[in-house]
């Protein structure tokens, strides 16, 4: 039977717990995962996501190298940040949060973060790759974590999505547009509804799954649902309240009071899909560090490879002048 609460921060602490003993061996061969972080102005909701990702880096064990720019940083002292971390082999991955101030291009931002360590996947190559599901050895698969922190919800609540209705409201680069690629590519029949969308209720009425990453405090009502949809929720909105100490609650984008006893299964606000956002980032870091350690190997088989063909070549003596 399907449980009908999705527990974001056991499944989230499942994924952190196996990264353990990745980042040990890493260890061991001398390579310390490491994470680059740019955070541009003093947006509290920014600053406050960001150190909740430094905070889980120091309990893993990942260095985190992280650069705060004041609100009117220039674009150009932006991108020298963007360069020093692409050539700091201690660093993995690289993450630039989201959203910048708006007289900076992200979009050139983005993609000057070196392919390899485009840890957020928002390079344009790795939106291209992800469109076109590209599986071979020399495309970089690093997808945006949200949507592959959903689809992993979704896969370790044992919940189907092939063949399903998947209902998305949000069309944004960071959620909505690649987590309906991702449903697509496990065959899913995907839906993208947004601001523009006659009707939606209608459409959601729909949804075997129903994704909500659109930023409206509670829009997502019982009347809007169909009953046994799975819900997964996205948003992080802040409720007043004043039984709160500090005035407000973290609330989704659907009203989850009131859809409970319709649903097969809903993740919370919070405890959802916010720590499974930071766990995947921390996987794509171990991912990244582990590929450095695998080119490390590959280097030492060349060079090992190139001594034994120079033995059997010369013999041993002259000629033999260089090391592994
Ligand atoms: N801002 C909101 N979500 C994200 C995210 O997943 N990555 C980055 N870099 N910025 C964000």
């Amino acid at each position: 039977m399907l449980k009908r609460i999705i527990d974001g921060k056991a499944i989230s602490k499942t994924i952190r717990d196996s990264l353990v003993p990745r980042i040990m061996k890493l260890k061991e061969n001398n390579i310390i995962p490491g994470l680059g972080i740019i955070l541009v102005g003093d947006r509290i909701d920014s600053q406050t996501y960001v150190n909740m990702k430094k905070k889980i880096c120091d309990n893993l064990g990942i260095t985190n190298f992280d650069v705060k720019l004041p609100e009117d940083t220039t674009q150009s002292r932006i991108m020298a940040e963007v360069q020093r971390m692409n050539s700091n082999p201690q660093i993995h991955g690289i993450l630039v949060q989201l959203p910048l101030p708006k007289h900076i291009d992200e979009e050139t931002i983005l993609n000057n973060v070196s392919l390899e360590k485009d840890i957020d996947g928002f390079h344009a190559q790795n939106i291209g790759n992800l469109a076109l599901n590209r599986q071979g050895s020399t495309a970089t698969k690093l997808y945006p974590c949200t949507p592959e922190g959903c689809i992993e919800l979704l896969d370790r609540s044992n919940i189907e999505i092939e063949g399903k209705h998947a209902v998305i409201i949000g069309r944004s680069n960071i959620v909505g547009m690649p987590l309906a690629l991702l449903l697509l590519h496990r065959n899913a029949t995907v839906t993208i509804c947004h601001s523009r969308t006659k009707n939606i209720e209608k459409i959601t009425q729909q949804a075997d799954i129903l994704v909500t990453a659109c930023g409206r405090t509670q829009m997502v009502k019982r009347d809007w649902i169909k009953e046994g949809v799975v819900i997964i929720d996205v948003g992080i909105n802040n409720l007043p309240d004043e039984t709160k100490k500090r005035g407000y609650r973290l609330v989704g984008d659907t009203d989850y009071d009131d859809v409970f006893e319709k649903v097969g299964a809903i993740t919370p606000v919070p405890g959802g899909v916010g720590p499974m956002t930071i766990c995947i980032l921390m996987k794509h870091v171990v991912q990244l560090a582990e590929k450095q350690l695998e080119c490390k190997h590959e280097q030492q088989a060349q060079s090992a490879k190139e001594y034994e063909d120079r033995i059997n070549k010369y013999g041993l003596g002259e000629g033999l002048n260089y090391t592994i």
